[in-house]
């Protein structure tokens, strides 16, 4: 429907929003595409040693994803897509999760080089039910404390979230599957990362360089 195809084209250029390049071209900083992993994430700008900067592109790239779902919650009834809970509904919000995810990605206004999808995924899950958000969220910082490893933390909370979403959204298959749509991109993003960790290479959360 025509509704709908605009909420996802909105939540995609939404999602294109890197942040990381934005907050550090604002900052006067160099160009996270540059440096470290190259990769446009949080992650990566705080090896710049810059921490401002990190913790904005991580709010930036967050609250754009839970600003996407929660826009298309307020909207979807509003634009005929039915109440919460009906399945166009449902539809919505999951393709709108999606969308957001993809946008940041593979972003439109950076030559479809977007980041991994971390800090955007927590903003979405945190939307579509803040305890699958919290929880996932504390299976990321449980593990970041203990191996201090950031595209770790990532993948085994993305590993989770699926599990999470079975338990904390039970019977929603729709929201399940977007979930781990997202949760597999992410794991997709993160292919050099899972070599780096194979070959034990990966950097520490705050060091300054990537080996
Ligand atoms: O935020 C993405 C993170 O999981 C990995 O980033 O820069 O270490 O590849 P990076």
């Amino acid at each position: 429907s025509l509704p709908m195809s605009l909420l996802i084209l909105a939540a995609y250029l939404l999602g294109s929003l890197s942040f990381a390049v934005i907050v550090s071209k604002t900052m006067g900083l160099a160009d996270p595409r540059t440096y470290g992993s190259n990769n446009p994430g949080a992650t990566n700008v705080l090896r710049s040693g810059n921490k401002k900067a990190a913790a904005l592109t991580l709010l930036g790239d967050a609250l754009k994803g839970w600003l996407a779902v929660f826009a298309a919650q307020q909207l979807a009834p509003l634009l005929g897509l039915g109440d919460a809970g009906s399945i166009p509904y449902t539809q919505a919000i999951a393709a709108v999760a999606i969308a957001v995810t993809i946008g940041h990605m593979w972003p439109i206004f950076f030559k479809f080089k977007g980041g991994k999808g971390v800090a955007t995924a927590a903003g979405i899950l945190l939307a579509l039910n803040v305890w699958l958000g919290l929880a996932t969220l504390a299976i990321w910082i449980f593990v970041a404390k203990v191996l201090k490893i950031s595209s770790l933390s990532a993948l085994i909370a993305a590993v989770f979230s699926p599990l999470l979403t079975l338990w904390l959204m039970p019977n929603q298959p729709i929201y399940l599957g977007a979930v781990t749509v997202i949760a597999i991109l992410l794991i997709h993003r993160h292919k050099q990362n899972i070599i780096g960790l194979m070959q034990g290479k990966e950097s520490k959360i705050g060091d300054k360089t990537k080996p």
